[in-house]
């Protein structure tokens, strides 16, 4: 039955929330994580609370006194540098830049951590026990493991890690006990059911809990350029004089990137037009004659408007001629290029979304950054 239990535990839906599911695929960066920790925080040094809610209604001899002596093993009896909460605040403050004073509870942590003290207040103490060993303790260290994995995947380094590396090599003796606790009351009617209702009650809570993280992230990323948009208030406080450019002459415009490969047919540049837009991107593609971009694919939607010479634009395998004023549409996550078809360059302004995009997938852009540092190329 106890078998069971951890069974229940390795399938439930509480695995596939979405903060985990970002962490596995590496698509949280640092300021995710101080965000995400930052309560997650607040919610482990919570847990010494929930046992002690627990011993409030469990006064049986010997498991209180095991109990009591099991969480000071875990604090107070280790010198202060070892202790969990210490390595977990220098995990936040030095691996996250957090400010660990200013620490604050959002309405979902405060929520979940009054549904756990409320759970281990109220049930009979096995099930309490049960909703502790089973939801809280057992799956840490397949759940640091995907942290680990996350942090790792975001640049933090491994000196910053040894909280979660702790916690995973070392048994608590905490959650031994507190499955012994359980065991020991096997034989009660409605045993099973009432421990497998701990253990769902446990996950669910921590799935809402981790959604909601997952929204909040959603909202740090967008949140700002949303609320500047609904508040009327352009990013730059003090829009600089309307000017045009004349995309022509190269010297109104900054140089992004050249690539050419003769082999593959490829010879072409990218200027970007300097407007101080928020959400817009402005840049001139030239190919050269008898050459291609090359093909991309990327998270911004894209309007291609042919300002000089003819070409042929491949948008999704469908391929189209144009020529100057006419415009193309290329949606996110097509695959595109343009040939330049003519004796003359083919010459396109491009208008993309990138500066909303970009906050959306923050973790690529920054992936992509630190590729072109290292290797020049511009993806
Ligand atoms: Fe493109």
């Amino acid at each position: 039955m106890m078998e069971e239990l951890h069974l229940r535990l390795a399938s439930h839906a509480f695995w596939d929330n979405r903060v985990l599911q970002s962490c596995r695929r590496g698509l949280l960066i640092r300021e995710d994580y101080a965000l995400i920790f930052s309560q997650y925080a607040l919610l482990t040094c919570s847990t010494t609370r929930f046992t002690h809610a627990l011993l409030a209604q469990y006064d049986q001899e010997p498991w209180s006194t095991r109990m009591t002596q099991a969480l000071w093993q875990e604090g107070g009896a280790q010198p202060p540098e070892k202790r969990p909460a210490t390595l977990f605040r220098r995990f936040l403050k030095e691996g996250l830049g957090v400010d660990v004073e200013a620490l604050h509870f959002q309405d979902s942590t405060r929520y979940l951590v009054h549904e756990c003290l409320d759970w281990c207040l109220r049930s009979p103490p096995y099930a309490a026990a049960a909703f502790l060993a089973f939801g809280l303790e057992a799956p840490i260290p397949r759940l640091y493991s995907v942290f680990v994995d996350g942090l790792q995947q975001a640049g933090i380094s491994e000196r910053h890690l040894s909280f979660f590396h702790q916690r995973m090599q070392a048994d608590s003796p905490r959650a031994s006990l507190l499955e012994e606790l359980v065991l020991a009351h096997a034989r009660e009617p409605g045993w099973f059911d009432m421990c497998l209702r701990a253990l769902e009650r446990a996950l669910e809570l921590q799935r809402s809990f981790f959604e909601g993280l997952f929204e909040s992230v959603h909202h740090q990323r967008l949140g700002p350029l949303l609320e500047r948009i609904q508040a009327r208030l352009p990013l730059a406080p003090e829009q600089p004089e309307p000017r045009t450019f004349h995309l022509g002459d190269r010297s109104h415009v900054v140089p992004f990137f050249h690539h050419a490969h003769e082999q593959h047919g490829i010879d072409f540049s990218v200027d970007r037009v300097p407007f101080p837009s928020e959400v817009l991107e402005t840049s001139v593609v030239r190919v050269s004659p008898g050459h291609r971009s090359e093909p991309r694919e990327h998270a911004y939607e894209v309007l291609l408007l042919v300002v000089s010479g003819t070409g042929h634009v491949q948008v999704r395998g469908t391929g189209v001629d144009v020529k100057p004023g006419e415009a193309i549409f290329v949606p996110r996550w097509a695959s595109h290029q343009a040939q330049c078809t003519g004796a003359e360059p083919l010459v396109l302004l491009t208008v993309t979304d990138h500066g909303l995009t970009r906050r959306a997938h923050e973790d690529e852009v920054r992936r992509a950054d630190k590729l072109k540092r290292a290797t020049g190329v511009d993806l």
